[in-house]
């Protein structure tokens, strides 16, 4: 496709100059949202502000965007399985297609009631993974809407609850770590059993008795890139009403100081200090 072949200068260009004409989108599930699979298990309700996901024992159920994005800030509140979720695995992510796809991944580990859930965080360049870092949370995700958001520019990556990020994964092409930048990416997110190894190896089984297992989405918002199959690139959304730029070139004191609570205190696995896993030494990103 010609788009892949744009420069990375003509592609921040467009992006401006397109970003000038805003289109502004609200927020409604049918119009940006298809669910894909679950027999029904899937919903759109309240005139399209309101999505749920639910498992029982004999299905899962998954929604994905009608657009592919490529670049953006992508904010979408979730109410996780409330109680005993111990097994499920609420996945939401970005993701382009085929055997050199890349993705960005938030994951979310269910527990016992009133064990903390687990969300898993990882990040696929050229088809591959193998960066995962995990975090407990320092609220309860079940009680309410949180916001989860991915900022995804050509500088960096930063997965963010309610405005704190968890993670930044930055461009680090320039020491020969690929960095997602031309595959066009959907959302998707999906609710299914993971009981043989979501539980810590599969210390726990999902609890039937308790299903169906429901998680909530609402307010999705995407100050991003759109690509589309047919049309090919590109519009724009307008910038943020606070005039926060999505396309931010990184992160700010601030938030660079939320990172680093968030890593002291809540991050429960980093791939880039796992030496069991890496006796050669770790990857290039972990050592910069
Ligand atoms: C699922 O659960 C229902 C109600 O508990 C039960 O009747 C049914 O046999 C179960 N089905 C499977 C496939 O386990
Ligand atoms: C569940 O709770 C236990 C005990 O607090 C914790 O160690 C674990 O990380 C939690 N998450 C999962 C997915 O097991």
């Amino acid at each position: 496709m010609a788009f892949f072949s744009f420069s990375r200068n003509a592609l921040i260009l467009t992006l401006f100059l397109i970003t000038s004409l805003m289109v502004v989108s609200g927020s409604n599930y049918f119009q940006d949202f298809e669910i894909t699979w679950g027999g029904g298990r899937g919903k759109i309700v309240n005139n399209g502000e309101l999505l749920t996901l639910s498992l029982d024992n004999y299905s899962g159920s998954g929604f994905q965007s009608k657009k592919e994005y490529l670049f953006g800030q992508i904010d979408m509140q979730l109410k996780l399985v409330p109680g005993n979720s111990a097994g499920t695995v609420t996945a939401y992510y970005l993701s382009s297609e085929g055997s050199n796809h890349d993705e960005i991944d938030f994951e979310f580990l269910g527990n016992l009631s009133g064990e903390p859930y687990t969300v898993h965080t990882n990040v696929y360049t050229q088809g591959k993974g193998e960066r995962e870092q995990q975090f407990h949370l320092w609220f309860d995700p079940t009680n309410d809407f949180h916001t989860y958001s991915v900022l995804w520019s050509p500088q960096t990556i930063v997965f963010s609850v309610d405005n704190t990020p968890l993670r930044e994964f930055k461009n680090l092409e320039n020491k020969g770590v690929p960095f997602p930048k031309s595959q066009p990416m959907k959302l998707y997110s999906s609710i299914w059993n993971a009981d043989q190894w979501a539980t810590r190896g599969g210390l726990i089984k999902t609890d039937w008795a308790q299903a169906p297992f429901i998680a909530s989405y609402r307010n999705f918002r995407a100050n991003a890139c759109f690509f589309s199959t047919t049309r090919g690139p590109i519009s724009c959304t307008s910038a943020r009403p606070n005039n926060n730029p999505w396309f931010s070139q990184k992160l700010d004191p601030t938030s660079e100081q939320k990172l680093k609570w968030v890593q002291t205190n809540y991050m429960i696995y980093n791939y880039c200090t796992d030496t069991k896993r890496f006796p050669q030494g770790f990857p290039t990103e972990c050592n910069v």
